[in-house]
C-alpha cells in the first residue's frame, strides 16, 4: 500500500481549483479516447428494461425469468424497475453521497487510502499509481467482505452513515433475488442454485464521482473493464455518462427515474460457461455537469471455487474456463492497473475465445 502522501490528489480536488485544460497524467492515448460523436446523446438502441416485481408470484416468475436470461445472454446489461427498493432509500442515498463529496477535501482525505481491501478508501482513478492514465474519477470505496472483521458502511462519517447503512440493506435483498433468477433462468431448478452456486455475502460498494471535463474528447471517467465480482448494481443520477460495448459500438445506458442497471461480472461468466456475458464497458465525461453513481459489487467467499457449473458443461459445450478462487482471481486484478480486451479474463480462460464482443 503507497503511503497516503505518495497519493496524486483527487481530480474532484483539482477541477475545484480550477483548471482549463486537461492534466497530462489524464490524457488518454488517441487510440483509447472516445470519438465526439460518442459524447453526445446518439441512437436509439437501449438495454433492456425490467419489470421485475413479478419475480415473486409463481405464476409471472417464468415470463420474468425469460426476459432475464435473454437480457444477460444478449447484452450483459438491463435495467430493473418495480425491484422493491423503496425510491426514498435510493433518493436519500443519492443525497448522502453528494454530502460526502461537498465536504471539503481534508475531510475526504482522512480515508485516503489505495489498499483494496480496507473497510473505507478514498483514492481517485482505481490504480492511479499503476496506470499511464489516470480516470477522470474519484471513488469512496465501502466494504464489507466476511471475515474482514468490521464492516466499512458502520465506519462511514455521520453524514452518510445512516443512509448506506439502509441502502446496503435493501440493495442486498435486491442482489439476492436477482442472482437466484439470472441462474434460474439458465434452466437449473432453485434447489441446484441454492447447492452448487457459490452466494454472493462479499460487497464492495464504490461511491464515483466524475467531475465535468473541460475536454471529454482526451479523457474517460472509467477506462473500458469489465467487472470481476458476480453481479453489480449501479444507481446513476441524471446525467449519463455509461457506455456499454454492443459488437463494434458503444451503446449508451440512458439514466431512468428510480432503477437500477444490473450488469454479469466476470464471475457469472465463468460459472455460466460463457452463456451469459460480462460485458465491457466504460464511461464517458461530461463538458458540462457532474455525475455521481454508485456501484454495489456483489461476490463469492474469497476462498469459493468459481468454475463452469457441471450442468452447463457437456460433450458439445465443454468448459471454457478452469477453477479458480474468487480471492486469486481479485488479487490478480489489483496488482494490475484496469486493462482493456478482458485480458483479466484470460487468467481463467481454459481455451482463448476468438471473440469479440
Ligand atoms: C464501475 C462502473 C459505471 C458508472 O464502477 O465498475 O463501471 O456509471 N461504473 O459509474
Ligand atoms: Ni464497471
Amino acid at each position: 500500500m503507497a503511503a497516503a502522501e505518495a497519493l496524486p490528489p483527487g481530480i474532484k480536488e483539482i477541477v475545484d481549483g480550477g483548471l482549463g485544460s486537461v492534466p497530462p497524467s489524464y490524457i488518454r492515448p488517441p487510440h483509447e479516447r472516445p470519438q465526439l460523436s460518442q459524447l453526445t446523446e446518439s441512437g436509439t438502441t437501449q438495454i433492456p428494461i425490467i419489470d421485475i416485481s413479478g419475480l415473486h408470484s409463481e405464476e409471472e416468475r417464468p415470463q420474468i425469468l425469460q426476459q432475464v436470461g435473454k437480457a444477460c445472454a444478449e447484452w450483459g446489461f438491463f435495467q430493473v424497475v418495480n425491484h422493491g427498493v423503496p425510491h426514498g432509500v435510493m433518493d436519500e442515498m443519492k443525497a448522502a453521497c453528494s454530502r460526502f463529496f461537498q465536504q471539503p477535501p481534508e475531510e475526504r482525505n482522512k480515508h485516503r487510502s489505495q489498499n483494496f481491501e480496507a473497510p473505507l478508501a478514498y483514492s481517485t482513478s482505481f490504480n492511479p499509481c499503476k496506470e499511464k492514465a489516470n480516470d477522470w474519477k474519484d471513488v469512496f470505496y465501502v466494504r464489507d467482505f466476511p471475515g474482514m472483521g468490521c464492516n466499512g458502511f458502520d465506519m462511514a462519517p455521520e453524514i452518510c452513515r445512516e443512509a448506506f447503512q439502509e441502502y446496503r440493506r435493501a440493495v442486498q435483498m435486491l442482489a439476492n433475488l436477482l442472482h437466484e433468477a439470472i441462474f434460474e433462468s439458465l434452466g437449473l431448478s432453485l434447489d441446484y442454485v441454492k447447492k452448487a452456486v457459490p452466494g454472493i455475502p462479499w460487497l464492495a460498494m464504490g461511491v464515483n464521482y466524475y467531475p465535468q471535463c473541460p475536454d471529454p474528447s482526451l479523457t474517460l471517467g472509467a477506462t473500458v473493464h469489465s467487472d470481476s465480482c458476480s453481479l453489480t448494481i449501479l444507481l446513476q443520477d441524471e446525467v449519463p455518462g455509461l457506455q456499454i460495448r454492443k459488437g463494434d459500438e458503444w451503446i449508451q445506458v440512458k439514466p431512468l427515474a428510480n432503477s437500477f442497471v444490473i450488469n454479469i461480472g466476470d464471475q457469472i461468466e465463468l460459472l455460466s460457461n460463457g452463456k451469459y456475458k460480462s460485458i465491457e464497458h466504460r464511461v464517458v465525461t461530461n463538458l458540462k455537469n457532474a455525475r455521481i453513481s454508485i456501484s454495489c459489487f456483489f461476490g463469492p467467499k474469497e476462498d469459493a471455487k468459481v468454475t463452469p457449473l457441471t450442468e452447463l458443461v457437456s460433450e458439445n459445450e465443454p468448459a471454457l474456463y478452469k477453477e479458480v478462487s474468487f480471492g486469486d482471481y481479485m488479487n490478480n486484478l489489483y496488482s494490475k492497473a484496469v486493462q482493456s480486451n478482458k485480458s483479466l479474463m484470460d487468467f481463467a480462460k481454459l481455451v482463448l475465445k476468438d471473440e469479440t464482443y
